[in-house]
């Protein structure tokens, strides 16, 4: 047992799908998943694991924005000798060049969250995936024909901001979209020299406003979950 997580050792598979979402990640053990056994609900934090075409692996959540992610990943890392961890998750686009449902996969996350630097004394603003992971994401996604685009997004420390317009981050490393995880996450991976690589579906268009409505949402993390699924059968 750790801190945040309740599973005894030996309950959690090498590879974990982290999403955001607690009920997202049950939605995935329950949808995709055989023989799952929940190994934690700390916090109402789920952690099922089980097998995916003869394949073990757990998923779980993360929560939201890099101190949670980190204390997760950490955790995974350091007390259950997870090899990797592959965040599923949506993000905004900064660019109308992106579409909603676009799958990203995401090479390097920027930030101006002290997270690194206060963890490891990292004085990076950017930190890359790290491991195949990201390799064959992108060789599984060709072999099932799903389009994915790859570069810089933007792990923010704030949803809601009174600035308008691009954050300078942005700007310097022209990122793609934004969301809140894949920074602190493959800072852990890259001290602790691990695997991490970030999946994200875009669920809304920052500079106009559209977003994925509640129904579609049912249907528009799918592509990425069989593509993290499929990925991890052939890790
Ligand atoms: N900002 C940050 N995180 C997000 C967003 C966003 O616009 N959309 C989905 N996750």
């Amino acid at each position: 047992m750790s801190i945040h997580i309740s599973a005894k050792p030996g309950e959690i598979a090498k590879t974990v799908l982290l999403a955001g979402d607690p009920l997202r990640a049950k939605f995935i053990a329950e949808k995709y998943l055989q023989d799952i056994k929940l190994v934690s609900s700390t916090r109402n934090v789920y952690f099922f694991t089980g097998s995916y075409k003869d394949k073990e692996l757990t998923v779980g959540a993360s929560g939201m924005g890099c101190p949670s992610i980190g204390i997760y990943s950490y955790e995974l890392y350091t007390e259950y000798e997870v090899d990797c961890i592959i965040r599923i998750g949506t993000c905004g686009a900064y660019t109308d060049k992106l579409k909603l449902f676009d799958l990203i996969n995401v090479d390097t996350a920027c930030s101006e969250s002290t997270y690194a630097e206060c963890a490891y004394g990292y004085k990076k603003d950017r930190f890359k995936h790290r491991g195949d992971a990201f390799d064959i994401i992108n060789a599984t996604a060709a072999e099932l024909d799903l389009e994915l685009i790859t570069g810089t997004i933007h792990s923010g420390d704030v949803f809601y901001r009174a600035e308008k317009g691009k954050p300078a981050i942005v700007k310097k490393y022209k990122c793609l979209a934004a969301e809140m995880e894949a920074f602190a996450l493959f800072a852990n991976a890259r001290y602790l020299k691990k695997s991490a690589a970030t999946l994200l579906t875009v669920s809304d268009i920052i500079s106009t406003h559209q977003k994925i409505s509640a129904e579609e949402r049912e249907t528009a993390l799918l592509p990425m979950m069989s593509l993290a699924l499929e990925t991890v059968v052939r890790m």
